[in-house]
């Protein structure tokens, strides 16, 4: 088969570097991939929103296969554009995707089918929204409607801090989307990323995964993509995943068909356990970045069969088979980010890392007159497995030492809460 990825950050290198191990792929594109993912694929120059550059690129280069790693093409109607040429995709339509590209779809859907998440209402305008974190008090969250990349998420821990938040988001009209904003309730406990394929009807659980979002050692600092990931994580226990499928995950897929939309691709569960069980905080419709990266480096059978199943409503019956070893990735950034950063410096030391230590997913990374060298905030994502958590660790540690890039930094206590509690 001819497959198009489309990304190019560490998600989509360690999707492709699993694609390319398939003895279903032929050849294997990548639009627009970095330097890293340039040595398992042909690199396309088209950005992952260019949805017409895509869908011209598939049809001209007799694409079977599109695999969408980031949100964006799939909330613009990627998954639409090619199925209608009937271009398979893996992905959902972006009636779907409305799962992730809008809070206040996800949040009815889940009022409307019984699905536990945090109290909420929805608002558009501020006085209302003003009147209502009043009533409720803090700490309460603002969450912004529609992509925000991450940064539409306010946690405020004082009425006030509301307040100035519902400020801004209407102060800047242009952001606030046509579905309004959410204001919810605080939830407390230990988050959980939670991860199944689905085909439209039948959901395969895949794994679960913890991110580091926050920038700094101890979870300090602003809230980043995430910096670092870990799998399996020792708080889902086979009871906890089983209430997690019933509670949460079956009831949306079966909402989703009922609603008209059915989804079919990856769904990311954003989960916190709670003291009264597990509450869903957000979806996202796509594998997480650096998640996807430990959940490719644990899969032990070929996920190109599974993708195609995913597409052709063929889940059921469906088995993977997952490695019990533990993997680890730590995210290697620029300094600055998540602010400002440098791009273009010199990144010297990979090939001195040998594949048993660590596998190297680029992110953002481009090759200038042969040299290596950054081009983005997340650059690159250091791979490690062992028996337990703390054995991958150590592996991905000693392995990062040999990175030469004076720009960049990392932190230094990614599984700390895994190791901690084992
Ligand atoms: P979201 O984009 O909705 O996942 O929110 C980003 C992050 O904000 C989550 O990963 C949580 O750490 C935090 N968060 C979101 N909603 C809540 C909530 N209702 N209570 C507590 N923390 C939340
Ligand atoms: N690592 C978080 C995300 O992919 O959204």
């Amino acid at each position: 088969m001819r497959i198009l990825v489309v990304g190019g950050g560490g998600r989509e290198h360690a999707l492709c570097w699993a694609i390319s191990a398939s003895s279903l792929c032929e050849s294997l594109y990548c639009a627009p991939g970095n330097a890293g993912i340039s040595k398992i694929a042909e690199c396309i120059d088209i950005q992952a929103n260019n949805i017409e550059g895509i869908v011209g690129f598939s049809l001209e280069f007799s694409i079977d296969f599109v695999v969408i790693g980031p949100e964006v093409s799939l909330v613009l109607g990627l998954v639409d554009e090619l199925e209608k040429l009937g271009i398979k995709a893996f992905g959902p339509t972006a009636g779907a995707a409305k799962l992730e590209g809008s809070k206040g779809f996800m949040k009815d859907l889940c009022v409307k089918y019984n699905i536990p998440t945090a109290a909420y209402e929805r608002f558009y305008d501020s006085k209302s929204a003003k009147k209502y974190i009043e009533e409720i008090g803090a700490p309460i969250v603002v969450k912004e409607d529609g992509l925000a990349a991450g940064k539409g998420v306010t946690i405020a821990y004082s009425i006030e801090e509301a307040l100035l938040a519902i400020e801004n988001i209407f102060s800047n009209n242009q952001s606030l989307s046509p579905n309004g904003l959410v204001v919810e309730e605080f939830l407390t406990g230990q988050e959980l990323s939670y991860f199944v394929l689905v085909d439209g009807i039948n959901a395969l659980p895949l794994a679960g995964a913890q991110d580091h979002k926050k920038v700094g050692d101890r979870d300090t600092g602003p809230n980043t993509g995430g910096m670092g990931a870990y799998s399996p994580t020792p708080i889902l226990s086979d009871e906890l995943e089983s209430k997690i499928m019933k509670t949460i995950i079956l009831p949306t897929v079966e909402g989703m068909a009922l609603e008209g939309t059915p989804f079919k691709g990856v769904l990311y569960a954003g989960l916190m356990l709670t003291s009264e069980g597990p509450k869903l905080l957000e979806y996202n419709v796509r594998f997480g970045d650096p998640e996807c990266q430990v959940l490719m480096m644990r899969l032990r059978s070929d996920i190109l069969p599974a993708l195609l199943a995913t597409n052709q409503g063929t889940l059921d019956n469906f088995s993977l088979r997952w490695s019990q070893d533990a993997a680890l990735t730590i995210v290697m950034a620029a300094k600055g980010y998540p602010g400002k950063y440098k791009t273009g410096e010199k990144i010297v030391g990979l090939e001195s890392i040998k594949a048993n230590e660590a596998l190297i997913f680029h992110a953002a990374t481009k090759s200038k007159s042969g040299q290596l060298v950054s081009n983005g905030g997340r650059v690159l994502n250091i791979c490690s497995s062992g028996k337990e958590i703390k054995d991958a660790q150590k592996k991905a540690y000693s392995a990062i030492k040999k990175i030469e890039w004076e720009g960049g930094f990392y932190r230094n206590d990614i599984g700390w809460r895994a190791i901690s509690e084992s």
